[in-house]
């Protein structure tokens, strides 16, 4: 059966703006993810802690993080892909973070520079130093129902690096079809592979919407236990790393979703469409959100 409760993770000021080739200013930023904090939405992943010569975009990293308001009752965790970043994060007041892994060797090389065996020698020491601070550390699995460079992925392949991040001490798994090719077979493939080795209680779905395949993935991960989804306001987002890979799943459609399904999220739709209203203007685009589009043409 379906979960009573969903929790969503809003990607939008991270994954929603990476792959923007315009620089937002910080302040838009600082004001989005404010917006963002008054929805109900309990986790707001905020920027990224790395190389501004790898993705410009998030070069404001630290200034964004001192900016935002943080509000009660919302988690704001940021993208440490090693030491250095983490380090900065936590200077500048990150209280959780998230490493990002992949399932292909190839996306590996191309958006972090290193192996799969490389970055998880990296994340163990992330995940060392954020334990000894009670940091709760988050853990990525990129490519998780395919690869921009190598195709196919295997769902064994995937499982292998999610345990390898839940043994590490990630409290959760967020697998991610970076390119948006799955499909709620392979959605169900991957999931029954993973499941034999972590919990759906430990585990996210992170769907971008590229095939449009997003909400029914979503909704078989659902019906497989899973209730943690990874979302971007107005369906923003996409990887700089992953070629033709567009947005993620909207938060404004997937609240939809769960609405009509009678699960709760404690988030307020038509605040999360102001919100993507306002980033959206100032980012010179229109909405990707299905829900968005019809509700403001009503
Ligand atoms: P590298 O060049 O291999 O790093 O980059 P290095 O350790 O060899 O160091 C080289 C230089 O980078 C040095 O500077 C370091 O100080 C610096 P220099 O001495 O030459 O002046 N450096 C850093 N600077 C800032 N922050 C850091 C950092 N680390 C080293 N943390 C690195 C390795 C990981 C830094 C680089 O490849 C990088 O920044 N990659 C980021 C890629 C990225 O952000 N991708 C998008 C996020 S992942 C995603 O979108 C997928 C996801 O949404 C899930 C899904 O959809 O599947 C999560
Ligand atoms: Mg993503």
């Amino acid at each position: 059966g379906l979960p009573e409760y969903v929790k969503i993770v809003e990607v939008g000021p991270r994954d929603g703006l990476q792959n923007e080739k315009v620089i937002v200013p910080t302040d838009i930023k600082i004001e989005f993810i404010n917006q963002l904090s008054q929805t109900g939405l309990s986790v707001i992943e905020v920027t990224s802690f790395v190389s501004s010569r790898w993705v410009p975009q998030m070069a404001d990293h630290s200034e964004v993080m001192k900016g935002i308001h943080q509000y009660p009752g919302v988690r704001y965790p940021v993208l440490t892909p090693n030491l250095q970043g983490f380090h900065r994060a936590v200077a500048a007041g990150a209280t959780e973070i998230s490493v990002f892994g992949a399932a292909s060797e190839s996306f590996s090389k191309k958006n972090i520079n290193c192996s799969i065996e490389e970055s998880m020698q990296k994340f163990e020491e992330v995940v060392k130093s954020a334990r000894h601070m009670n940091i709760p550390v988050r853990g990525y699995v990129s490519c998780a129902l395919g690869c921009p460079y190598e195709g196919t992925i295997i769902p064994q392949k995937v499982t292998e690096v999610s345990k390898r991040l839940y043994g590490m001490g990630c409290y959760e798994i967020s697998l991610g079809d970076t390119i948006g090719v799955g499909t709620p077979g392979s959605m169900k493939r991957m999931l029954e592979s993973v499941m034999k080795e972590i919990p759906p209680s430990a585990l996210a779905v992170h769907c971008h919407d590229t095939y449009g395949q997003a909400l029914a993935n979503i909704l078989t991960a659902l019906q497989m236990g899973i209730n943690v989804v990874d979302s971007a306001v107005s369906g923003l987002g996409g990887c700089p790393y992953a070629k033709g890979a567009s947005g993620n799943v909207a938060t404004e459609d997937l609240i939809y979703m769960l609405n009509g399904l009678g699960l709760n999220t404690g988030v307020n739709l038509y605040k999360v469409m102001e919100a993507g209203d306002f980033i959206c203007k100032a980012v010179n685009k229109t909405t990707n959100s299905k829900v968005a589009q019809a509700s403001f043409n009503a």
